[in-house]
């Protein structure tokens, strides 16, 4: 009996390690990353400056609501008020000090978050207490590293309040201490301290796939990275997209996304293919070239310019656009016109699609024979005759 016991209990053991060797990344291999500080006197802000050299990470400082306040004076009397009103009551809000709205609300997308506050009175500056109390509970399962800046006074309590803040992290380490002594030295501090870390790697590889579907017709693109893309996949990733295009220009169908998305201007030469953000919130699709200012997303792959003016439906207006990071299901055969179902409206799309007017060649060549013939509307037909679907 025993012997089972030791044995599941090995087998558990190997199960959870052979997790945490899957997820624990160096920093290389990292996942997204933000680096959060609060510094009134400026030594935290050198060292995220010193940190930032070395780790890619977004940053965001913790700013008091209320500006302009000494609490070092008289004998550090305003700062001892403060942490003596959180510990007088650490679960209630209003024991804590306001701050200015965050700019990064939602910490979701972030896999480690390294903390960076100084020390008051042996525990952890009633500002950052603040920012914890509040954003602390989001940080739970992530991969959460702090570093603490005191004139000289070692830093346990301040640890204990981080475990108390953010009571689910996954702490990489221990936390470096940076006193006064040691600041000049915080680079390399920072080094040997970031060697040692137990980063988690990202969550999902990044995507840099865009499906784009036009009346039934689905064409990969392919996203470059940047802070657009990035954001757009986010949004995709909860649902595709489907945004009404009209051309314009002779060169390109464009439209607003329904949002808008970070933007990186710059003057672009857009060529066939190109697939860039305008004005921060419309989505530009290009069958031919244009020069302006920009913000590069990606490019659909493999397509001439013949291919893209058909599959952009160059010329019209009022084009259904469905942007997406999977490839949609393929559609129902038959269904020409893209509504939904197979019915005499079809056929009617079919003789156009054989006309030359439309271009739905995937759902239009109903037979499965390569091409949009005759031969379709027989088949089509039959569909609607003997509700027979291929
Ligand atoms: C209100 C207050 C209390 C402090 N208490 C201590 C302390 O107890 N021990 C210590 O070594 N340093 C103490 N310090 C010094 C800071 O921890 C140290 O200067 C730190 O580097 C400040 O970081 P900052 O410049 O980013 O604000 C205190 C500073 C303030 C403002």
């Amino acid at each position: 009996m025993m012997k089972r016991i030791l044995l599941f209990m090995a087998i558990v053991m190997a199960i959870f390690s052979s997790q945490d060797v899957a997820r624990a990344a160096s920093v290389d291999e990292a996942g997204k990353m933000l680096v959060v500080y609060y510094s009134y006197t400026g030594n935290c802000r050198q060292i995220v400056e010193s940190l930032t050299a070395q780790v890619e990470a977004d940053v965001m400082e913790i700013e008091p609501a209320e500006k302009g306040l000494h609490y070092e004076a008289n004998n550090y009397a305003l700062g001892t008020q403060l942490l003596n009103a959180i510990n007088a009551a650490p679960n209630d809000a209003a024991s804590y000090p306001a701050i200015d709205p965050v700019p990064i609300t939602d910490l979701s997308g972030y896999d480690n978050i390294i903390i960076v506050t100084p020390l008051w009175w042996s525990q952890m500056a009633a500002i950052m207490q603040t920012y914890l109390f509040h954003y602390g509970p989001q940080m739970a399962g992530k991969h959460v590293g702090l570093i603490v800046s005191s004139h000289s006074s070692g830093i346990s309590q301040v640890v204990a309040d981080a475990k108390r803040l953010v009571p689910s992290a996954v702490w990489m380490g221990d936390a470096l201490w940076i006193k006064a002594s040691n600041h000049a030295n915080r680079a390399a501090l920072i080094q040997n301290w970031i060697a040692s870390l137990d980063f988690a790697a990202g969550a999902t590889a990044a995507v840099d796939q865009l499906y784009i579907t036009i009346g039934g017709v689905t064409q990969q693109a392919t996203l470059v990275d940047n802070a657009a893309t990035r954001e757009l996949v986010t949004r995709l990733q909860e649902a595709p997209v489907t945004v009404t295009l009209n051309s314009s220009g002779g060169f390109e169908i464009w439209g607003p996304l329904g949002f808008a998305l970070p933007t990186s201007n710059e003057q672009v030469n857009a060529q066939p293919g190109d697939i860039v953000l305008y004005n921060g919130s419309n989505i530009c699709l290009f069958y031919g070239s244009n020069s302006w200012s920009y913000t590069r997303l990606g490019h659909i792959d493999g397509l001439t310019e013949s291919q893209l003016r058909t599959f952009l439906k160059a010329g019209e207006s009022n084009i259904s656009v469905t942007l997406s990071i999977t490839a949609p299901a393929a559609g129902i055969k038959g269904d020409v016109n893209g509504d939904g179902e197979v019915s005499i409206g079809d056929v009617s799309a079919l003789i156009d699609v054989l006309l030359g007017g439309h271009t739905d060649t995937a759902m239009a060549d109903v037979n499965d024979d390569g091409e949009v013939s005759i031969g379709d509307i027989t088949k089509l037909i039959d569909i609607l005759l003997n509700g027979e679907s291929a």
